[in-house]
C-alpha cells in the first residue's frame, strides 16, 4: 500500500519514468502521447536539454536565496526579457511558485493599489461563475465552479459574480453577434449596484480553460469589459495562467483582441512543467503606486526563485527562438481542422473549440437540443480511460451544466510533430468512438 496521499484514489496510477517530446513512457514500457501536455502545461516538449542545463546552472551557483536579501542576474534578466512580451505598459513581475500563488497575488495586489490611492473603500472583488482560478481559498472564491466550491461553501463568498462568456450556451440578448454588450452591461450593472468606488477588480480568463474547455469569447467582449473597467476605476486582472506564453497562439490570451490588463498572472507553460512556477505582472502605473506606498505586503519563501527564473527564462527563449508562439497558431488551426473532420459525424460531439493548440471538445447526449449527459454516466471519464487505453492522454471537465456536461481538453505541446497531429486526431477519435 503506497504512502503517497494521491490526487487519484479510485484507481492504481503507472509510474512514469520517462518522457520526450510529446511522449511519457510508464515502467511498463507503455508509451502515451500527452496531448494535453499534463494540465495544458507542457509548452515547449518534455526533455529540452537546454532547459535542463539552465536549471543545473543556476542551482550550481545559488542554491538558495531569499528574495528580500537579494536580487539574482537571472531574474533580472528574466524580467527584462519578457516585459516587453507582456500586453501591459511598463510590466513588473512578481514570480512565485504557481498559479494559485499568482491568483492570490493579484487579488491582493489590486488590493494595495487602492489602498496606494487612499481609495480604501474598494474591496469588492468580481469574478465569473464558471471560471477557474486556483484551489487556493481567495482563488476559489474567485472561480465559480460549483463542484470544487462546494465542500467549502462556508468559507467562502466574499467576492461577487458575472456570466462567463460561454458562446456555445450563450443566452445573452444579441448572441451571437452582439452578446458582448450584453456581458459588459452586467458587469456594469453590478458594478453600480455594488457600488463603484467599492469595486477593486474584475478578474477573468481571456479564454476559459479547465472549466469550459477552451471557451472564446465573442470578438468584441475583452474590448468591452475593459472599457466598463476603466469607466469605473476598477483594475482588470486577466488571469493567463493556462492562455499565456503562447498556448492560443498569440504570447498571451488577451493579445487576441488587444485588452491590456492591470495586472496579470501566468503559471503552466511559463516553465513548461520543468519548475513550479507562476507570476504576477503589474502594469507601471499599478507597481509605482504600490512602491510609493511603501510596497507590497506580501510573500513567500519560494517567491523570487532564481531556479526557477532559469527555467522560465530558459523556456522563453526557446518559444521565442523556435518561433513557438505561431507554431502554437499553425498547429492549432491545422489539428482543430482535422479534429472537426474526424469527429463531423459523432453523435454525442457537440461543440469543438479554442485558440491556437488550446481546443475543446463539448460532449453532448443531444447534438440538436445541446443536452448534456447526465453525471452519472461518466462520459468524460470513459473517454479519457478509452484514450488512455488507445495510448493518449486528454484532460476533462465536468459539471458545467447544473452539474451535468462532459468536457474533453486538448493541449500539446507546441513542439508536436505532423505525426503527432495525426495520431492526436486518430486517437481522441478513437476514444470517442468507443465511448459511443
Ligand atoms: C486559469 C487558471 N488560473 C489559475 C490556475 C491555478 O494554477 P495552479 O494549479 O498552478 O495553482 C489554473 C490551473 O489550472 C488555471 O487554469
Amino acid at each position: 500500500m503506497t504512502h503517497v496521499f494521491g490526487r487519484v484514489l479510485n484507481r492504481e496510477l503507472p509510474v512514469a519514468v520517462k518522457s520526450e517530446g510529446a511522449w511519457i513512457e510508464d515502467a511498463d514500457g507503455k508509451s502515451y502521447l500527452d496531448a494535453a501536455g499534463g494540465a495544458i502545461v507542457v509548452n515547449i516538449g518534455h526533455g529540452d536539454e537546454a532547459v535542463v542545463a539552465a536549471m543545473a546552472d543556476q542551482v550550481s551557483r545559488t542554491s538558495y536565496v531569499h528574495g528580500t536579501m537579494f536580487t539574482t542576474e537571472v531574474l533580472e534578466s528574466y524580467a527584462d526579457e519578457l516585459a516587453p512580451l507582456l500586453p501591459m505598459a511598463d510590466a513588473h513581475i512578481y514570480p512565485v511558485s504557481g498559479g494559485s500563488e499568482a491568483v492570490e497575488s493579484a487579488l491582493k495586489l489590486a488590493r494595495a493599489y487602492h489602498l496606494a490611492r487612499g481609495e480604501a473603500s474598494r474591496t469588492a472583488v468580481i469574478g465569473r461563475w464558471q471560471a477557474y482560478h486556483g484551489n487556493t481559498l481567495a482563488a476559489l472564491d474567485a472561480g465559480g465552479k460549483e463542484p470544487l466550491r462546494k465542500p467549502y461553501e462556508p468559507w467562502l463568498g466574499r467576492f461577487l459574480h458575472v456570466s462567463a462568456a460561454y458562446e456555445y450556451r450563450c443566452e445573452m440578448p444579441g448572441h451571437p453577434d452582439a452578446c458582448m454588450r450584453a456581458y459588459a452591461d452586467e458587469l456594469e450593472r453590478i458594478i453600480l449596484e455594488t457600488g463603484p468606488d467599492t469595486v477593486a477588480a474584475f478578474i477573468a480568463e481571456p479564454i476559459v480553460g479547465a472549466t469550459l474547455a477552451a471557451a472564446v469569447p465573442s470578438d468584441g467582449y475583452w474590448p468591452a469589459v475593459a472599457e466598463v473597467c476603466r469607466r469605473h476605476g476598477v483594475l482588470l486582472i486577466a488571469d493567463e495562467v493556462m492562455t499565456g506564453f503562447g498556448r492560443t497562439g498569440q504570447w498571451f490570451g488577451v493579445d487576441h483582441w488587444g485588452a491590456r490588463p492591470d495586472i496579470l498572472t501566468a503559471g503552466k507553460g511559463a516553465t513548461s512543467g520543468y519548475y513550479p512556477f507562476g507570476l504576477c505582472a503589474a502594469s507601471g502605473p499599478v507597481f509605482e503606486a504600490v512602491r510609493g506606498a511603501g510596497g507590497f505586503v506580501n510573500g513567500f519563501t519560494w517567491s523570487h526563485n532564481a531556479t526557477g527564473a532559469a527555467v522560465a527564462r530558459a523556456v522563453l527563449r526557446r518559444l521565442k527562438g523556435d518561433g513557438l508562439v505561431e507554431a502554437s497558431r499553425l498547429k492549432g488551426e491545422r489539428l482543430m481542422k482535422e479534429l472537426a473532420g474526424a469527429l463531423a459525424d459523432s453523435p454525442i460531439v457537440g461543440d469543438i473549440r479554442g485558440r491556437g493548440l488550446m481546443i475543446g471538445i463539448e460532449l453532448v447526449a443531444d447534438r440538436a437540443t445541446k443536452a448534456p449527459f447526465a453525471r452519472g454516466e461518466q462520459v468524460a471519464e470513459r473517454v479519457l480511460a478509452a484514450g488512455r487505453e488507445h495510448g493518449i492522454l486528454l484532460y476533462s471537465s465536468t459539471g458545467h451544466v447544473g452539474g451535468d456536461g462532459d468536457l474533453v481538453m486538448l493541449g500539446p505541446p507546441f513542439t508536436i510533430t505532423d505525426d503527432d497531429v495525426d495520431a492526436i486526431v486518430e486517437r481522441t477519435a478513437a476514444a470517442i468512438r468507443a465511448v459511443v
